[in-house]
């Protein structure tokens, strides 16, 4: 029998899903709630100093739809609204009800050695499982010098980190920002500066388009709008790649996230360096429900393949993940068309034509290959509408 239980520097989590420091865990109620359907964990809504300010915009969200599914979601929104106190009882209270389950607290504070010391030092009391620093938030925070701002120089985050382990009796997750050219100088930073681990990723900047009629922003605040983070779907490729490098550079924990909607995303996640997994925007499209099909989900899939445990799925591909000039250039695939499923519609032989190769011909309504011209590039094979072209080696 599989299980899904696992453990991350001595934290025991009773499954991988834990809900990501977003709206879904902005209060201490739908956490309880949370709980009692089967989350693994919690990473609070980011915690700051009461003092700091976060006067929010409305509209602050806007998505991009296929079908009417929600496959990208854009916010501008800042963090928590409650006070160190109102988490710090919370925490104490969540525990108490619900303690097999893991509670993390998001913390982000000004560039200021006290301000982290205090926010750090009033949790220490409760009995918080972990730290996560968002040193990630890319719109509002990056403005006051935070959030992105901290994530996008190697020197801050190192400053921080720094501070936040010298008082911290929790381990210290860094959540780290994708909008950098190369999240492992980060990483590798506070790595050295003795950070225990990662999270990763926080959203990824976008503008989220014009409206042509109107020809005001899709967010648009009154006629204006401002550059926002991007999640869901269309991000997990960004995401998937960043915990791969991360791994690739470090054996310190990695809570993954980023365009987890089911339980196979999740399995991905794990399959590049996740240690466990976070979820934001699918809770806020469909809900905290959504556990009970990646749970089951993903310990169907453990057994299938005759795995005990999310510790022999972890990293399993991370070693097929290599520079593009150790990739065998030997290697060819060529389109194989399934002649009942074509119907001889001509696209391929279209694009590949318009597309350097013009390997594909139609010919008495039959699709032909010249092996010669061929590529193997695989175009042929994602534009087909017939799904008829299949790639073999
Ligand atoms: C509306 C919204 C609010 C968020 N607030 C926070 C936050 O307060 N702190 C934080 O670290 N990340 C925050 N995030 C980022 C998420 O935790 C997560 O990193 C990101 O959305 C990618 O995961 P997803 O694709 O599953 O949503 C927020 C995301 C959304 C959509």
């Amino acid at each position: 029998m599989a299980t899904l239980k696992t453990s991350v520097l001595g934290i025991e989590f009773e499954n991988p899903f834990v809900l990501a420091s977003a709206p879904p865990t902005a209060l201490v109620e739908s956490i309880d709630k949370a709980f009692e359907m089967g989350w693994g964990g919690a990473v609070i809504k980011t915690i700051t100093p009461d003092d700091l300010e976060m006067v929010e915009a409305s509209p602050r969200y806007a998505s991009i739809k296929e079908k009417n599914k929600v496959i990208g979601f854009q916010n501008i929104e800042l963090l928590s609204h409650k006070t160190i106190k109102y988490w710090c009882d919370g925490i104490r209270y969540l525990k108490e009800k619900h303690p097999t389950k893991v509670i993390i607290a998001s913390i982000m504070s000004p560039v200021d050695r006290n301000a982290w010391r205090e926010l750090v030092l009033r949790l220490n009391e409760t009995p918080v499982d972990a730290y996560e620093l968002n040193f990630s938030c890319p719109h509002g925070m990056p403005e006051k010098g935070i959030g992105m701002a901290i994530g996008t120089t190697t020197e801050i985050s190192t400053l921080i980190t720094g501070w936040v382990k010298d008082v911290a009796t929790k381990p210290v997750f860094v959540k780290l920002t994708p909008n950098v050219a190369d999240i492992t100088r980060i990483s590798k930073a506070v790595e050295r500066a003795n950070a225990d681990g990662f999270a990763a990723i926080n959203t990824v900047q976008g503008f989220m388009g014009i409206n042509l009629d109107t020809l005001e922003p899709n967010l648009c605040i009154d006629g204006c709008t401002t550059f926002g983070g991007c999640s869901g779907e269309i991000v997990r490729p960004i995401g998937l790649r960043c915990v791969a490098q991360i791994r690739q550079n470090s054996n310190l924990p990695i809570l993954g996230m980023g365009g987890i909607s089911n339980w196979q995303d999740a399995v991905q996640y794990i399959a590049v360096g996740s240690d466990v997994v976070q979820v934001c925007t699918e809770v806020m499209i469909n809900g905290y429900g959504i556990i009970k099909g990646l749970k089951s989900g993903l310990l169907n899939y453990l057994e299938e393949k005759g795995m005990n445990s999310i510790s022999d799925l972890k990293n399993i591909a991370i070693d097929k993940i290599i520079a593009h000039n150790a990739l065998n250039k030997n290697y060819f695939v060529n389109p194989n068309i399934d002649k009942t499923k074509c119907v001889a519609c001509g696209k391929c032989t279209k694009i590949c034509e318009e597309s350097e190769y013009s390997a594909l011909s139609l010919v008495e309504r039959e699709i032909k290959l010249d092996k010669e011209k061929c590529q193997g590039c695989s175009l042929c094979s994602i534009v087909c509408p017939q799904n008829a072209i299949s790639m073999e080696h």
